[in-house]
Formats: structure tokens, C-alpha cells, sequence
């Protein structure tokens, strides 16, 4: 063990969030906040647990990333728009667009087609909505005319092809921000690289569900390493690697 300084120097975000280099596969990163107790909302809301230090973190995570992936539930409950890029992490976009495209999953298709978060983005990074066979072909057709729409899968989309069909878009960085029910499909199905996780300093107590939420059985288990721990406000900023093997 070790203490972590209160007050040592700033850290290099970039650099300590940069993906693997060379990428020749899709690296599926998810990012979450959790009270100090496990609540992954209060209220409904991840925002009662953020603050500066995790909005600094979140920022970089977007900028970082070739594409955001959310599923609907959160997508509704926290009014997502178009990812936006803080003018101090412009430089990490270069070569791809100004702000990475955010990609919801969803079977029902139930989104305000006239929402900005289908109609606001820039030409180059439209929303992608990845649905399943059985969405009705109206609502995808409505959604096609501002978003791309994947179908991935029939009944439901299928995890595994819809990270394929991102990837084969160039999209291999992919940031997946949630929420529960998406990432517990995600680990379920084994394709979950690393996790960063914001731990709040919020007790939230009552019945608010964990980060990651799937079915009984542990299909996707595994063991993480620590890539880095930071600490700042009272909060604790961790990556970890899933273990390959
Ligand atoms: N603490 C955090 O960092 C954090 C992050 C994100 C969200 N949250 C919180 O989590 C809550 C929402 O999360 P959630 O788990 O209820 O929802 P979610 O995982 O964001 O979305 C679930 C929805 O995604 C779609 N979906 C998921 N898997 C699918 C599949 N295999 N095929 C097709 N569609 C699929 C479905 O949409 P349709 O119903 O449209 O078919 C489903 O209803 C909110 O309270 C939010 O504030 C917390």
C-alpha cells in the first residue's frame, strides 16, 4: 500500500487515459460514478455524484474517444445532446472529427427524432443508433433521416456485433458511459477492456442500483489490475484493466 499525496503535482489526464497504441480491435472503455456506498444515482441522476474533478476526467474520456456508446434508458433520463470537446483537449481530436458521435442502443427506438441529440450534430459525427430487427421500420426510417442506424442482431441488439460494426467504422476507441443494464450486457458478454471509475464522496444510501447491473450467474466475471488511482476533493479517480486470459 501506499498514501496518496493530497497535494501532489497535476496530473497528465491525456496521457494517463491514452488508449493502447495501435490499436487493430475495438477497446471498450466504460467510465461511471458511484457513491462512496455503490449508488449509481441519486435521484434518478448521476449528477448528484459528479463534481469538477470527475467533469475534468469525463471531458478528457470524450475527447479521447472515436465514439460515445449509451444506451437509451440513459440516454432519456439524462437528456443526452451531442458530445462537445473542451477547447483545452481540441489537440486530441486531430485527424477525426471536432467531438466523437454518440451511438445509443436501443430495441424500442422510443427518442424524440427531432431531439438535438439526433438533429444538433455536425455532419461528421451524426448520431448512430444501433437497434434490433424487431424495431418497427417506421420508427427507423424516422430516425434515418438525421441519424446512421445500425440493425445489430433480431430480437435484441447483439453486443458483440454492435461493437463490431462501430469498429468497422474506424470507431475502435470506444467509450461506453452507460448506463447499468448496457453494461451489464457488456461484461456478460466479455467485452469490456477497462473500467474507470469515479468514486463519489457521497454516503446515498436507499435502493439506487450498482453501476453494473445483469443477470444472476456472473457470466463475465473477471479480475481487474489497477492502472492508476487519483485523488482530489475527497473524490478517487480509478482505471482498471481487465485481465485477458
Ligand atoms: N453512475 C453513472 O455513471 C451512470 C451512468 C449512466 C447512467 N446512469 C444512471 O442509470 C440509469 C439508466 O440506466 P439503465 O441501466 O436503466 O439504462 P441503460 O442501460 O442506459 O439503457 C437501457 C435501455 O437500453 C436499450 N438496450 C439495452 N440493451 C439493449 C440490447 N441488448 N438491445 C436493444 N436495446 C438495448 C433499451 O432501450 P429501449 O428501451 O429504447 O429499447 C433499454 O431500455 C439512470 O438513472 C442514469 O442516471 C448512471
Amino acid at each position: 500500500m501506499r498514501q496518496l499525496s493530497p497535494a501532489g503535482p497535476q496530473p497528465d489526464l491525456a496521457a494517463l487515459y491514452a488508449y493502447p497504441d495501435g490499436l487493430d480491435r475495438a477497446w471498450v472503455r466504460a467510465n461511471m460514478i458511484e457513491s462512496a456506498d455503490g449508488a449509481a444515482e441519486v435521484d434518478g441522476l448521476s449528477a448528484g455524484l459528479s463534481g469538477p474533478g470527475d467533469r475534468d476526467v469525463f471531458g478528457v474520456l470524450r475527447a479521447l474517444a472515436d465514439v460515445i456508446l449509451v444506451g437509451a434508458g440513459t440516454a432519456r433520463d439524462e437528456h443526452y445532446r451531442p458530445a462537445r470537446v473542451r477547447p483545452a483537449w481540441a489537440g486530441l481530436r486531430a485527424g477525426r472529427p471536432a467531438a466523437p458521435p454518440i451511438a445509443v442502443l436501443t430495441a424500442r427506438l422510443d427518442l424524440d427524432v427531432a431531439s438535438p441529440l439526433l438533429t444538433g450534430p455536425a455532419p461528421d459525427a451524426r448520431t448512430i443508433v444501433i437497434t434490433c430487427g424487431t424495431c418497427a421500420t417506421g420508427r427507423r426510417e424516422a430516425a434515418a433521416a438525421h441519424a446512421d442506424v445500425i440493425v445489430a442482431g433480431e430480437r435484441q441488439v447483439d453486443l458483440a456485433a454492435a461493437v463490431a460494426a462501430l469498429a468497422q467504422r474506424g470507431h475502435r476507441r470506444i467509450l461506453a458511459e452507460g448506463g447499468p443494464r448496457l453494461l451489464g450486457q457488456l461484461t456478460e458478454a466479455g467485452l469490456i477492456d477497462e473500467l474507470c471509475v469515479t468514486i463519489s464522496p457521497v454516503l446515498a444510501g436507499g435502493p439506487a442500483g450498482r453501476i453494473i447491473q445483469g443477470p444472476a450467474g456472473g457470466a463475465g466475471r473477471a479480475r481487474l489490475d489497477l492502472a492508476h488511482v487519483l485523488a482530489g476533493d475527497s473524490y478517487l479517480f480509478c482505471r482498471y484493466l481487465v485481465q485477458r486470459g
